[in-house]
């Protein structure tokens, strides 16, 4: 089992850059499978949900040629996709989920098992199904699996009892091909929403409105072929922003959009961090002193997202007087909380609430992350601790986090990366 040995206390300092934006990259490499001709897409991160995508993509029976260098997927589904992705790729990832639109969208039909995912809760995908059959489409249930159908998607009028991230990608994806227009309310206005748009629009589809609440998609009868770069990832740089405050440091971090993070810088500067924009994309993070408690609530974009409060509450850990987090979009988002406790946080769970009583400095303990964004939350915690904290279960860190050991490092953080041993070989005699 692969671990990370972090030394903590150390102030980081420097440039850092972010990369592409997995949750942008995730639905537009599932995208690919609508249009037949040949697509390319740039700024994609090199990281193991990408590569679950593509081999589900793959195994659908799409061309796929991936340069983790260049970041540069090329896909070409040129013949119409098989049915069925294997359900051990769809387990491990939920967004394989969102192959559904896609497939339902050119080949009429779909099977696939219920998804995976981080254990942050039970996330249904009732309102990807709603959408869905209100354009036509039918779903039975068996035995883990739901199978989808339809005789051809017509547009509808969709209101989403919840603006879901996944349903809106999903219902956009497959009304591009819809016969008529499609008008979705209460949708999702995440930047990795209009991104999809953005790319599916320049394969010809004819989408309008995302990023706002109401998006209207007006069907084509095929998409073509496109080249397109991915936004950066706003996750990620936030990550990076907090690995700065939360260390006492000063820290850049470059390539990403500042428009994309306002909740999130808004916060940091309200902890007592300084947050300055020093250039259109690239923002400069800086603390002096000890930061104070704020509270925090996790909502819908542009609300305060909840891919960053593990993070956010790491830094509370060592905030000076008590703060309130509420977790509203995830019923399952604490699991964090166990392993900051061995670090010496103080912290109250109380249903959807976790108070937070802040401490002067974390202890080094050894660790295990038990999801993508509480790994990244014990990282920033480790590096902010006084001694040295062992992380495993660090795999779920590759889910998300692309060579960023490496890329901290380069700013001045201590990390180890032991690696796993490989079983010793049998001796077989001769
Ligand atoms: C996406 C992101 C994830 C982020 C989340 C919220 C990707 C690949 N993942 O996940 O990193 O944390 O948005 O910003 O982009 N729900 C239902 N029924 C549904 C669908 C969702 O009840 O049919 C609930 C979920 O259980 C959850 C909430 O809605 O409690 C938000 O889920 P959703 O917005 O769909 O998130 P994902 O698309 O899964």
């Amino acid at each position: 089992m692969d671990k990370l040995l972090i030394q903590g206390g150390i102030p980081l300092r420097g440039r850092v850059k972010a990369r592409g934006s997995k949750n942008a990259s995730l639905p537009i490499i599932a995208a690919a499978l609508i249009s037949a001709e040949p697509l390319v897409i740039e700024g994609v991160p090199d990281l193991l949900d990408v590569r679950t995508m593509i081999a589900v993509l793959e195994s659908l029976g799409a061309a796929v040629s991936y340069s983790p260098e260049q970041e540069l997927v090329r896909i070409a589904a040129t013949k119409p996709p098989g049915l069925e992705p294997p359900p051990c790729l769809v387990r491990q990832m939920r967004a394989s989920f969102l192959v559904l639109g896609p497939l339902l969208a050119r080949n009429g039909k779909a099977r696939l098992s219920l998804p995976g995912g981080c254990a942050i809760g039970t996330r249904p995908v009732d309102l990807h199904l709603k959408g869905l059959t209100a354009m036509g489409a039918r779903f039975t249930m068996d035995n883990g699996y739901i199978e989808g159908e339809t005789r051809g998607l017509e547009g509808a009028r969709i209101y989403l009892d919840y603006p879901s991230v996944g349903a809106t990608e999903n219902i956009l994806m497959a009304a591009t091909l819809a016969r008529g227009t499609t008008v979705l309310e209460n949708a999702a206005t995440e930047p990795e929403i209009v991104d999809l748009a953005n790319f599916l629009n320049s394969m010809g589809a004819r989408v309008s409105g995302a990023g706002t609440t109401t998006i209207r998609i007006e069907g084509v009868v095929e998409l073509g072929g496109a080249r397109y770069n991915v936004i950066p990832d706003r996750i990620e740089a936030g990550t990076l922003l907090l690995a700065g405050a939360i260390t006492g440091g000063d820290i850049t971090v470059e390539n990403v959009l500042p428009d994309h993070l306002k909740s999130l810088l808004a916060k940091m500067k309200e902890a007592g961090a300084t947050v300055e924009e020093v250039a259109p994309s690239a923002i400069r993070v800086r603390r002096c002193g000890q930061l104070v408690g704020v509270d925090l609530k996790t909502l819908p974009y542009p609300g305060f997202p909840t891919d960053l409060q593990p993070q956010f509450m790491a830094m509370l850990a060592i905030s000076r007087g008590t703060s309130m987090v509420t977790e509203t979009v995830f019923e399952n988002r604490f699991r964090h909380v166990a392993p900051l406790l061995s670090m010496g946080a103080q912290i109250q769970v109380e249903g959807h609430h976790a108070i937070v009583q802040g401490r002067r400095y974390l202890t080094g303990a050894p660790v295990s992350a038990s999801d993508l964004r509480a790994a990244a939350a014990l990282l920033l915690a480790a590096l902010a601790a006084r001694g040295v904290t062992e992380i495993s279960e660090v795999v779920h860190l590759w889910r998300g986090y692309s060579g960023i050991e490496e890329r901290l490092k380069s700013v001045g953080a201590r990390i180890q990366h032991l690696k796993r041993e490989p079983y010793p070989s049998l001796q077989t005699g001769g």
